[in-house]
């Protein structure tokens, strides 16, 4: 069995067993003609329910084989032009270089003895991101596992620097279209069920300032803290940006801590042409960055950063074992004293080769060219009859639905929407999204592959048109 440990004698093994596995990955993604084969998960889990985890197989050419039947054959495919779903993106190869590497070093950025090199490379990402924002001299941040760990951590250092000793008073404020994630971090700060007020958005699905000001008035009337104010840059569904420079404004005036989620928005940061998109982001007191979602890296690889280093210390604990507290004064960097994590990923050398490899510019002509893409898919929907599309773009999502000529029955018309996006699924054609707009289903794009066209968003919304007049049809015949 030693045979399989990564080590001096085993070099030539690992240089073979992941060339084998890195030649069956090349070969699917050159041979992919679908982003899914539209498997079932009842015909998926008898295959996984067979496999007897007690008797290996030893050898790496039949476990391939193995999970080219279980996964492989089957997953869903982000590098493909027609996979148009959720907040994830196709990856580039320096990352996954990268990924590589992180895994059989196997660094862990908890402790500088655990990492050496790791954690100077991790520091100095997070001060070219800082540097990127505009955080100013005394900022600081830490690589975590996503964007719903950068909120919690960014909420809770919010909490402890509201001035409060009653959690029950505290009060979050973010709009109705911010992320979940909000919710659950401050159920998990254990702040009250109430505690995050909803503030509505205009039409452009941006946070309404006005709204904001007159929650915060309340909530000051009331005798209620205002502990956090999350302004999304790039929410989930509309990839609108709440207006920062306003909301900064409203946090001074309040004394509260502005945090920008700028899980999905944070492309902008290296954008050629679109960074003045969110400007203001530079007066958060912290900030949500997913490399994950609009950096083209691999999962997992997000941050949080924060103006002011010295408000990490609230996730700051020593161990004897681990940490103690002498190694601060031995200047020894300890990146576990800003974390919520213990034993971490090294993700940031996904980042750090691709910045390398390609440089900013690239990356940020990569998201520049999906946005443009996403112009280019409004004006196709705002031309198209057959369909109603919510908000112009400021990322690179589309939100529409198809509304067939002769229904005007408005939950008939859910039903054919909720319907071709199944069948769409099942077919394997494409994958999209789907969302609720005013208590009605909608579809989205979100486009984070340069390499979908506008042809292939057309032959997606023709498909789309033809499985909800499928159901139409037949919803006819069945009354008749
Ligand atoms: C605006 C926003 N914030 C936070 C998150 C959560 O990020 P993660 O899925 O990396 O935890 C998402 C995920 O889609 C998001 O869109």
């Amino acid at each position: 069995m030693r045979s399989h440990l990564l080590n001096d004698t085993t070099a030539e093994r690992y240089r073979s067993s992941v060339t084998e596995g890195i030649e069956r990955v090349a070969a699917k993604l050159a041979t992919t003609d679908r982003p899914f084969t539209g498997v079932t998960v009842d015909a998926l889990a008898p295959r996984i329910d067979a496999i007897d985890l007690d008797r290996p197989l030893h050898d790496t050419a039949a476990v391939l084989d193995e999970l080219e039947d279980v996964y492989l054959r089957d997953a869903i495919y982000f590098h493909h032009p027609r996979y148009l779903a959720h907040l994830n993106c196709p990856v580039v190869i320096p990352a996954v270089l990268g990924e590589a590497v992180l895994s059989a070093v196997n660094s862990s950025l908890d402790t500088w003895d655990q990492s050496a090199g790791g954690t100077l490379i991790e520091r100095k990402l997070i001060d070219w991101t800082t540097a990127r924002i505009g955080l100013g001299p005394a900022a600081d941040g830490v690589f975590t596992s996503g964007g719903t760990q950068s909120n919690l951590q960014a909420l809770l250092l919010a909490r402890e620097e509201a001035k409060t000793d009653t959690l029950a008073k505290l009060r979050i404020f973010a709009s109705e279209v911010s992320h979940f994630s909000v919710k659950k971090s401050a159920k998990l700060l254990g702040l009250s069920p109430d505690s995050v007020v909803s503030v509505p958005v205009d039409q452009d699905k941006r946070m309404q300032t006005l709204a904001l000001a007159h929650e915060l008035e309340r909530c000051k009337k009331a005798g209620l803290v205002p502990m956090a104010v999350v302004a999304t840059a790039g929410t989930t569904d509309f990839g609108s940006i709440d207006p920062l420079p306003e909301i900064a404004e409203l946090c001074e005036q309040y004394n509260t801590w502005m945090h920008v989620d700028a899980a999905y928005g944070c492309g902008l940061l290296a954008s050629l042409k679109y960074r003045d998109r969110i400007d203001g982001i530079e007066r958060a007191d912290s900030v949500t960055v997913d490399y994950h979602k609009s950096f083209f890296q691999p999962v997992s690889s997000s941050a949080v950063l924060v103006r002011d280093a010295a408000t990490l210390r609230h996730a700051t604990y020593h161990a004897e074992y681990l940490n103690p507290r002498r190694m601060v004064q031995e200047r020894i960097p300890n990146q576990v004293d800003k974390s919520l994590q213990t034993t971490r990923r090294f993700d940031a050398l996904k980042l750090w080769m691709t910045l390398r490899t390609m440089g900013a510019d690239g990356i940020g002509q990569l998201f520049d060219e999906v946005c443009d893409l996403a112009a280019e898919g409004w004006q196709l929907l705002a031309a198209d009859p057959r369909f109603d599309v919510v908000v112009q773009p400021t990322l690179s999502t589309l939100v529409f639905r198809y509304i067939p000529a002769a229904v005007t029955d408005p939950a008939e018309i859910d039903r054919a929407n909720l319907y071709a996006r199944k069948a769409l699924f099942a077919s394997g054609d494409a994958v999209v999204a789907g969302t609720k707009v005013d208590g009605r289903h909608y579809l989205k794009f979100t486009l984070l592959n340069p390499e979908t066209t506008a042809a292939d968003m057309a032959a997606v919304l023709d498909l789309i048109a033809g499985h909800a007049e499928q159901y139409l049809g037949e919803t006819v015949v069945r009354a008749s």
